[in-house]
């Protein structure tokens, strides 16, 4: 089994654009690999083109069609909502077993396969189990995705402390430069990571903000993390 687990210290940091990223740029050096989002929420069968599954087909090269989404994300709930409550609000209960089944089904393949996660690590995803549960039953090492801004250091320690406890490795973090002109935007990306290196004795890369459509076909090359899993 080699892969590794794309996890973050919340939503919205830039889990999907480092997957995706790790993706075109991996494809591009010729390895093979495969990324899933199993669990996601916020989406309905019409709004698929522009999730998170969409972006990850896009930079695999896999079509937008429904196997695709069958594929990279057999489990979808309408809401914006943690997978429980989401899963609740349509009277569905999600399946922990299901959800490991898909996910080393995908691992016993020779490609190397990236999961992303849902919202940060302690997110509860199904009855009594949460995301960092997921994490320690598929055995898999993970990149935390955090972000650069004002607190981000705090959330970044607070999740690798609690992994840790748990038994989870960490191979690396990845700090995605956070949107200018937010509140808290801290404008200082790599004084951030010298912080963050020195914290926590990790490897930390940086993702300065890139513009455009598709950034993650501009984002500095981050295959070094592959071979940490
Ligand atoms: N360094 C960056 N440069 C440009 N855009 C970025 C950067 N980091 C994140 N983004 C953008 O911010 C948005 C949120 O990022 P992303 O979707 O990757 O977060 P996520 O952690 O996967 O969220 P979720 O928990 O919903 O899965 C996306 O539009 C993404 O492209
Ligand atoms: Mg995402």
């Amino acid at each position: 089994m080699s892969g590794l687990f794309i996890t973050s210290t919340g939503t919205e940091i830039g889990k999907t654009l480092i997957t995706a990223t790790l993706c075109h740029q991996a494809r591009k050096k010729g390895l093979q690999i495969l990324a899933l989002k199993p669990v996601i929420s916020g989406v309905t069968d019409q709004t698929m083109d522009g999730s998170d599954t969409a972006v990850i087909a896009e930079a695999l090269g896999m079509p937008a069609t429904a196997e695709t989404w069958n594929t990279l994300s057999p489990f979808r709930f309408k809401a914006p909502l943690a997978p429980t409550m989401a899963a609740a609000k349509e009277g569905r209960t999600l399946s922990y077993g299901a959800i490991l089944d898909h996910c080393r089904r995908a691992l016993a393949t020779d490609q190397f396969t990236l999961i992303e996660g849902v919202g940060g690590s302690f997110v509860p995803l199904t009855e009594g189990k949460l995301v960092a549960d997921w994490i320690a039953d598929l055995g898999l090492g993970s990149i935390l995705v955090t972000g650069s801004y004002l607190g981000t250091l705090s959330h970044t320690i607070a999740t690798l402390e609690a992994m840790t406890a748990r038994g989870l490795k960490t191979r690396a973090i990845i700090l995605s430069e956070s949107a200018p002109g937010t509140l808290y935007a801290n404008p200082d990306l790599l004084a951030t990571a010298e912080e963050l290196t020195e914290l926590t004795g990790l490897r930390v890369l940086t993702v300065p903000r890139i513009t455009g459509q598709n950034p993650w076909q501009n984002a500095p090359d981050l295959t070094s993390v592959l071979a940490a899993s």
